[in-house]
Protein backbone atom coordinates (compact mmCIF):
# COMPACT_ATOMS: atom_id res chain seq x y z
CA UNK A 1 0.00 0.00 0.00
CA UNK A 2 1.45 3.35 -1.06
CA UNK A 3 1.59 6.05 1.37
CA UNK A 4 -0.24 9.33 0.76
CA UNK A 5 2.37 11.88 0.01
CA UNK A 6 1.18 15.59 -0.51
CA UNK A 7 1.59 17.70 -3.59
CA UNK A 8 4.69 20.21 -2.46
CA UNK A 9 2.95 23.91 -2.66
CA UNK A 10 5.75 26.40 -3.77
CA UNK A 11 6.55 29.34 -2.35
CA UNK A 12 6.77 32.18 -4.79
CA UNK A 13 7.88 36.04 -4.49
CA UNK A 14 6.80 38.16 -7.34
CA UNK A 15 8.29 41.71 -7.63
CA UNK A 16 5.70 43.91 -9.42
CA UNK A 17 6.32 47.33 -10.90
CA UNK A 18 3.04 49.18 -9.63
CA UNK A 19 2.08 50.63 -13.02
CA UNK A 20 1.91 47.44 -15.00
CA UNK A 21 2.27 43.63 -13.49
CA UNK A 22 0.92 45.04 -10.36
CA UNK A 23 -1.96 46.66 -12.04
CA UNK A 24 -2.23 43.37 -14.46
CA UNK A 25 -2.53 41.30 -10.76
CA UNK A 26 -5.04 43.19 -9.09
CA UNK A 27 -7.28 43.45 -12.85
CA UNK A 28 -6.85 40.10 -13.00
CA UNK A 29 -7.95 39.53 -9.32
CA UNK A 30 -10.78 42.11 -10.20
CA UNK A 31 -12.22 39.54 -13.61
CA UNK A 32 -12.08 37.06 -11.25
CA UNK A 33 -9.56 35.12 -12.91
CA UNK A 34 -8.30 32.63 -11.34
CA UNK A 35 -4.23 32.09 -10.25
CA UNK A 36 -2.41 29.86 -7.83
CA UNK A 37 -2.66 31.72 -4.37
CA UNK A 38 0.96 30.40 -4.22
CA UNK A 39 2.14 33.39 -6.05
CA UNK A 40 3.36 36.36 -3.26
CA UNK A 41 3.43 39.79 -5.17
CA UNK A 42 5.57 42.69 -3.74
CA UNK A 43 4.29 46.45 -5.37
CA UNK A 44 7.41 48.41 -5.88
CA UNK A 45 7.47 52.05 -7.84
CA UNK A 46 9.54 50.33 -10.79
CA UNK A 47 11.42 46.98 -11.08
CA UNK A 48 14.37 48.68 -11.17
CA UNK A 49 13.89 49.19 -7.87
CA UNK A 50 14.82 45.68 -7.20
CA UNK A 51 17.85 45.10 -5.60
CA UNK A 52 19.74 41.68 -6.14
CA UNK A 53 19.40 41.50 -2.06
CA UNK A 54 16.20 41.71 -2.04
CA UNK A 55 16.09 38.81 -4.20
CA UNK A 56 18.34 37.27 -2.41
CA UNK A 57 16.94 38.19 0.81
CA UNK A 58 13.49 36.46 -0.53
CA UNK A 59 15.15 32.51 -1.31
CA UNK A 60 16.68 32.85 1.96
CA UNK A 61 13.13 33.45 4.06
CA UNK A 62 12.30 30.42 2.33
CA UNK A 63 10.97 31.65 -1.18
CA UNK A 64 11.23 28.18 -3.38
CA UNK A 65 11.09 30.56 -6.79
CA UNK A 66 11.36 34.54 -7.57
CA UNK A 67 10.01 36.36 -10.71
CA UNK A 68 10.58 40.25 -11.10
CA UNK A 69 7.60 41.81 -13.73
CA UNK A 70 8.23 44.92 -15.12
CA UNK A 71 6.70 47.42 -17.72
CA UNK A 72 6.61 46.00 -21.47
CA UNK A 73 10.01 46.88 -23.02
CA UNK A 74 10.92 50.51 -23.97
CA UNK A 75 7.49 51.66 -21.79
CA UNK A 76 9.47 51.81 -18.54
CA UNK A 77 8.14 55.00 -17.06
CA UNK A 78 11.41 55.82 -15.26
CA UNK A 79 13.54 54.80 -18.82
CA UNK A 80 15.16 52.16 -18.30
CA UNK A 81 14.18 50.75 -15.17
CA UNK A 82 12.98 47.14 -16.69
CA UNK A 83 16.44 47.17 -18.70
CA UNK A 84 18.14 47.16 -15.33
CA UNK A 85 16.06 44.79 -13.31
CA UNK A 86 16.56 42.47 -16.23
CA UNK A 87 20.60 42.89 -16.23
CA UNK A 88 20.29 42.29 -12.70
CA UNK A 89 18.30 38.48 -12.99
CA UNK A 90 20.28 37.48 -15.81
CA UNK A 91 23.16 38.40 -13.53
CA UNK A 92 22.05 36.52 -10.79
CA UNK A 93 20.67 33.83 -12.84
CA UNK A 94 23.96 32.72 -13.44
CA UNK A 95 25.50 33.03 -9.66
CA UNK A 96 22.32 30.96 -8.90
CA UNK A 97 23.20 28.13 -11.48
CA UNK A 98 27.39 28.59 -10.27
CA UNK A 99 26.15 27.74 -6.88
CA UNK A 100 24.30 25.08 -7.35
CA UNK A 101 20.96 26.23 -6.38
CA UNK A 102 19.41 26.72 -9.83
CA UNK A 103 19.21 30.03 -12.14
CA UNK A 104 16.00 28.43 -13.33
CA UNK A 105 14.10 29.72 -10.11
CA UNK A 106 14.62 33.15 -11.08
CA UNK A 107 12.96 34.88 -14.36
CA UNK A 108 12.34 38.16 -15.40
CA UNK A 109 9.19 39.21 -17.50
CA UNK A 110 7.72 42.26 -19.38
CA UNK A 111 4.37 43.17 -19.35
CA UNK A 112 1.37 45.94 -19.55
CA UNK A 113 -0.93 46.97 -17.00
CA UNK A 114 -4.12 45.51 -19.28
CA UNK A 115 -2.08 42.13 -19.84
CA UNK A 116 -4.00 40.25 -17.04
CA UNK A 117 -4.11 36.75 -18.69
CA UNK A 118 -0.29 37.19 -19.29
CA UNK A 119 0.03 37.95 -15.50
CA UNK A 120 -2.03 34.75 -14.78
CA UNK A 121 -0.44 32.86 -17.44
CA UNK A 122 3.11 33.37 -16.01
CA UNK A 123 2.17 32.75 -12.35
CA UNK A 124 0.42 29.71 -13.63
CA UNK A 125 4.04 28.42 -15.61
CA UNK A 126 6.49 29.61 -12.91
CA UNK A 127 4.75 27.80 -10.21
CA UNK A 128 4.03 24.52 -12.90
CA UNK A 129 8.03 25.65 -13.25
CA UNK A 130 9.06 25.56 -9.46
CA UNK A 131 6.77 22.23 -8.60
CA UNK A 132 9.10 20.50 -10.62
CA UNK A 133 12.20 21.77 -9.43
CA UNK A 134 10.88 21.18 -5.91
CA UNK A 135 11.86 23.03 -2.62
CA UNK A 136 14.27 25.66 -2.23
CA UNK A 137 17.22 23.55 -1.76
CA UNK A 138 18.83 26.10 0.64
CA UNK A 139 16.23 26.22 2.90
CA UNK A 140 16.01 23.55 5.70
CA UNK A 141 13.61 26.04 8.27
CA UNK A 142 10.15 26.74 6.19
CA UNK A 143 9.91 30.93 7.81
CA UNK A 144 6.81 31.93 9.48
CA UNK A 145 7.68 35.11 7.07
CA UNK A 146 6.50 33.48 4.00
CA UNK A 147 4.73 30.20 5.15
CA UNK A 148 1.49 29.81 7.00
FE1 LIG B 1 7.35 49.78 -14.65
FE2 LIG B 1 9.79 50.85 -14.60
S1 LIG B 1 7.92 51.86 -14.29
S2 LIG B 1 9.26 48.75 -14.82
Amino acid sequence: MSEHKKEFEPVIVAFTCEHCAYAAADLAGMSKMHFPPNVRTIRLPCTGKVDMLYILRAFELGADGVFVAGCLKDQCHYVDGNYKAEARVMFLKKVLDALGFGGDRLEMYFMSSAMSDKFVEVAHEFTERIRRLGPNPFFKRRSEVLVK
